[in-house]
C-alpha cells in the first residue's frame, strides 16, 4: 500500500516491506484501528486519563504561546547560559527539537543563550564540571518535573539553585528560575510557591513522554531561539490528518502502527529508527523513550533502538545486514537539506573522487540511503519509511504528533496501556532503600547489594 498526502506533509511508506506485510493482515488491522480511533477520541481506551496530548496542538492558544515567548525573551536577554533540568519525558522532547534545529557548530541565534542539560544523570563528574563551569557565567534555568519528586533533577536543582543564589543573591535568583511541574502536587510545586518562581503547569492528562508540546518542551525550545508557533502548527496539521480518518490509506500514523505491529507478530521484535542526518540523533532518543516506555510491558513490546547513518553503518551496519533476523528498520528520510555544498574537483584526483565533483553532498548521502535500504531489505530486514520535506519546526512538529499518535495506536493494538510506566518504579524503590531513604528500609536488598 502506498500513501500519498499533499506535499509538505509527512509521508509514510511500507513498500520495502511488501514481502512481510500482506493486504489481508492490513485489512484485519484496519478494522481494529477504526475501533481504536473511536475509543481514543471518545476517551474510552486504556489509559484514557492521559489523552490530553490528542487535541493539544489545536488547543494551544496564542496567549499561551505569547506568554512562553515573553518568558523566553526575558531569559534570552539576561542569560549567557540556560540550563534545562529534567529527565526522561521532562527533557528529551526539548533536546530532540533543539538538537534537530540548531546549527551543529555555531549557535543558530547569537542572541540566544547556550543550552545546557542537567538532572538527566547522577554523575558526580558531570555535575561538578557543570557547577565549576557555571560559577563565573550568567545563567538561568528551568527545573522540569511533572511529579516534582524525581531524584535526578532534584539533586541537580539543589546544586544549581545554591550556586545561583550564591552568585546573584536569593532575590535575583528567583528571577532566573522557572519551575514546570504539577499544578498542585509535589516537592517542586511547594518549593516554587515558597520562592515565588515563575511556574508553568504540566497538565494532569499529559504524561511526561507526551509533553513536548506543553511548556515542558515549548519554553526551552523558545529560549533556544526556535519558532514554537511553527512547531505547534506542524503538530496541528498532523493532528488534523490523523484525526480525520482511521483509514490506513489516509492516516499515516495508523498505517505505520499497523505495519510495525504486523512485523512484530512475525518475529521482528526490534525496530531501529534510522536517520542519515546527525541532527536527528536526539530525535531518536526521544522516540526510543516514547515507544519503549509506552509499549514495553507485560512481557511484550517492540524493542526500540536508533542509529545514525552513515556513521553507524561502520559499526552496527554489520549486525543489521547479517545478524539475527529479528530487526526491522524505520527510515526517516529528509527530502531536502537546509544548506548546499558541492564536492570540489581536484586536478590530480588522487582520492579518485572526481566522478563526484560538482555533485552536492546531499546527492551522495541520498544515494547512500537508497543503497542501504536495498541492501538491508535484501539481507532480510523489512524497511518502513517516513518522509519529511526538510528539517524545520513545521516538519518536526508533524513528526512529533505522528509518532505520538502512532505510539498510542500501536500500544493499544498490542493490548497494553501505552500511557503508564509501572516498570520504572522498580529501580527507584531499590535505589531509595540502598540510599537509606526513610520508609524504604529493606535489609535483604541491602545484603544482596553487598551493603
Ligand atoms: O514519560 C514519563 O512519564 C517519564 O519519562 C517521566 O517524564 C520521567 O520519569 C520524569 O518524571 P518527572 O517529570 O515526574 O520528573
Amino acid at each position: 500500500m502506498n500513501i500519498s498526502i499533499i506535499m509538505n506533509n509527512l509521508l509514510f511508506r511500507n513498500n520495502n516491506s511488501a514481502d512481510y506485510i500482506d493486504d489481508k493482515e492490513i485489512e484485519a488491522l484496519q478494522r481494529e484501528l477504526s475501533k481504536l480511533q473511536i475509543s481514543i477520541s471518545e476517551k474510552k481506551c486504556a489509559g484514557n486519563e492521559f489523552l490530553g496530548w490528542v487535541n493539544l496542538p489545536s488547543e494551544i492558544s496564542e496567549n499561551f504561546l505569547k506568554d512562553i515567548e515573553d518568558c523566553a525573551k526575558k531569559i534570552r536577554d539576561n542569560s549567557e547560559y540556560f540550563v534545562i533540568i529534567g529527565i526522561g519525558g521532562s527533557y528529551l522532547g526539548a533536546r530532540a527539537v533543539i538538537e534537530s534545529l540548531r546549527n551543529s557548530f555555531s549557535d543558530f541565534d547569537k542572541s540566544a543563550p547556550k543550552i545546557l542539560y542537567a538532572g538527566h544523570n547522577l554523575s558526580e563528574d558531570y555535575l561538578s564540571e557543570m557547577v565549576n563551569f557555571l560559577k563565573d557565567k550568567s545563567f538561568s534555568m528551568a527545573v522540569i518535573s511533572k511529579s516534582g519528586t524525581t531524584t535526578e533533577p532534584a539533586v541537580a536543582f539543589r546544586l544549581l539553585k545554591q550556586l545561583l543564589e550564591k552568585k546573584v543573591g536569593q532575590e535575583a535568583a528567583k528571577e532566573r528560575i522557572i519551575a514546570i511541574t504539577d499544578k498542585e502536587k509535589g516537592a517542586l510545586k511547594i518549593l516554587a510557591n515558597q520562592n515565588d518562581y515563575k511556574t508553568y503547569v504540566v497538565p494532569d492528562n499529559v504524561g511526561g513522554r507526551f509533553s513536548v508540546l506543553t511548556a515542558v518542551g515549548l519554553l526551552p525550545i523558545a529560549v533556544a531561539g526556535f519558532d514554537i508557533s511553527r512547531l505547534v502548527k506542524g503538530a496541528k496539521k498532523m493532528q488534523e490528518i490523523c484525526g480525520a480518518s482511521s483509514l490506513l490509506a489516509e492516516n499515516p500514523a495508523a498505517h505505520y502502527a499497523a505495519s510495525r505491529n504486523i512485523l512484530y507478530q512475525k518475529g521482528f521484535k526490534t525496530e531501529i529508527l534510522v536517520s542519515f542526518r546527525p541532527k536527528l540523533q536526539y530525535f531518536g532518543e526521544w522516540w526510543k523513550q516514547l515507544f519503549g516506555e509506552s509499549e514495553g510491558k507485560e512481557g511484550k513490546g517492540i524493542f526500540p533502538a536508533a542509529v545514525n547513518f552513515t556513521t553507524d553503518l561502520h559499526s552496527m551496519g554489520q549486525y543489521i545486514q547479517d545478524g539475527q533476523r529479528t530487526i526491522f528498520e524505520t527510515f526517516i528520510t529528509v527530502e531536502k537539506p537546509n544548506k548546499s555544498l558541492k564536492i570540489p574537483s581536484e586536478e590530480q584526483n588522487l582520492d579518485g573522487l572526481n566522478y563526484l565533483a560538482g555533485k552536492d553532498i546531499e546527492f551522495v548521502n541520498r544515494r547512500a540511503e537508497m543503497a542501504t535500504a536495498i541492501a538491508h531489505v535484501d539481507g532480510g530486514v523489512p524497511v518502513l519509511q517516513i518522509i519529511i520535506p526538510e528539517i524545520n519546526e513545521n516538519s518536526i512538529g508533524q513528526l512529533i504528533y505522528f509518532f505520538e499518535k502512532a505510539c498510542a495506536y500501536s500500544g493499544l493494538i498490542l493490548g497494553v496501556n501505552p500511557f503508564d510506566q509501572p516498570g520504572v518504579e522498580a529501580y527507584k524503590k531499590n535505589m531509595f532503600s540502598l540510599l537509606g531513604k526513610p520508609g524504604f528500609e529493606d535489609k535483604k536488598l541491602n545484603e544482596r547489594a553487598g551493603l
